[in-house]
């Protein structure tokens, strides 16, 4: 029996596999069965209010798993699916209650990985999956960062390389006739504004509140500040005197420029290779045994808003996750 297969049959007994999608890895669990999905938020430490994606073999299930289907959310599923988008849409009653954390509506997607895609067709069901990391916690872009933050607790984990976009998937309202967009991710606004023809509003990353999301999230143990360009060189030499392991993201703008620290991470200058390395950078300081991370927003268009905002949250207080 291949791979595929055995991990399908685990999904069926009830229990939890690892995949790749194109984002980050999921952990996932049959949608329909609340004991399994109970599982998740356990092995997470997620609080059970946190809803999760149900992710789906083809854009033909959707009307399965949600109760209406607005144009514009018709319209996006057929232009970005499969892709790095999740719409949220009224849920049918085929979804249990445990796995949109109590609400009226679930999040859905189709992934674009073909690791993820032979799973879902093998299974024939949904499959409830947050990221593979500990709740608050940097997510996964390979498999060996999975097992390194569950070890045997991650169930089966299907092995699909390094992912190709490297963060998660842009978070559409699309109850109403105007979509919103609650999490920007691997598909970009301008992208959603081209094919809905207006502009879409996306809430100031910090004050970003989706039910469940708290501030500080995909978050290193070292702690991270956000400073400006010009400001890095200095700042990094003033945490070093203060005894600090500093570890620097260092952004293009001063590839070459003589930064000193106790670990350095060079920032491609492609949006696209800075979403794709961004949490294995974050990964790679904390285990150079920095404490501190310095890191530079960029600028926010393209992927460049979903990577600001992941910087922010990292950077956002602890208290309360
Ligand atoms: O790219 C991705 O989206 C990855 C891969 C594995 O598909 N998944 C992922 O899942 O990032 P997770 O659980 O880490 O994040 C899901 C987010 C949560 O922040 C949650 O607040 C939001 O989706 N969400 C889920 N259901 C929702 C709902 N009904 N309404 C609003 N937000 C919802
Ligand atoms: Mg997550």
């Amino acid at each position: 029996m291949g791979d595929i297969e055995k991990a399908a049959g685990v999904l069926r007994a009830g229990g939890l596999v690892a995949f790749p999608t194109e984002t980050v890895y999921g952990l996932g669990a049959n949608a329909e069965d609340p004991a399994a999905v109970t599982r998740i938020f356990q092995i997470k430490g997620r609080p059970p209010s946190h809803p999760l994606i149900v992710h789906l073999g083809g854009a033909e299930q959707l009307d399965d798993w949600v109760a209406d289907v607005p144009a514009p959310a018709r319209l996006l599923a057929e232009r970005f699916w499969p892709g790095p988008l999740t719409l949220v849409l009224p849920r049918s009653s085929r979804v249990p209650l445990q796995a949109t954390g109590g609400l009226e509506t679930v999040a859905v997607r189709v992934p674009d990985h073909p690791v993820a895609l032979a799973l879902l067709s093998a299974f024939g069901g949904g499959v409830t999956a947050p990221s593979a990391n500990r709740f608050g916690q940097v997510s996964p872009t390979t498999a060996s960062h999975v097992r390194a933050e569950f070890g045997e607790d991650a169930g089966f984990v299907l092995d699909g390389g390094a992912c190709r976009v490297g963060v998660e998937s842009t978070i559409v309202d699309a109850t109403g006739d105007v979509p919103s967009i609650l999490r920007p991710g691997g598909v970009t606004r301008e992208d959603l504004q081209e094919v809905l023809g207006h502009p879409l509003e996306v809430p100031a990353a910090a004050r970003v509140r989706v039910p469940g999301q708290h501030p500080s999230h995909y978050a290193p143990r070292a702690r991270v500040v956000l400073v400006d360009p010009e400001q890095v060189i200095v700042q990094a030499e003033l945490a070093q005197e203060q005894g600090h392991r500093v570890g620097v993201l260092v952004p293009p703008s001063l590839a070459g420029a003589p930064v000193k620290a106790h670990a350095m991470v060079a920032v491609p200058g492609s949006m696209a290779a800075h979403a794709r390395g961004l949490y294995g950078f974050l990964r790679e300081l904390d285990q150079q045994g920095c404490d501190l991370v310095l890191a530079c927003l960029p600028e926010e268009r393209g992927l460049g808003l979903a990577i600001a905002n992941r910087l922010r949250r990292a950077a956002g207080p602890r208290t309360t996750a």
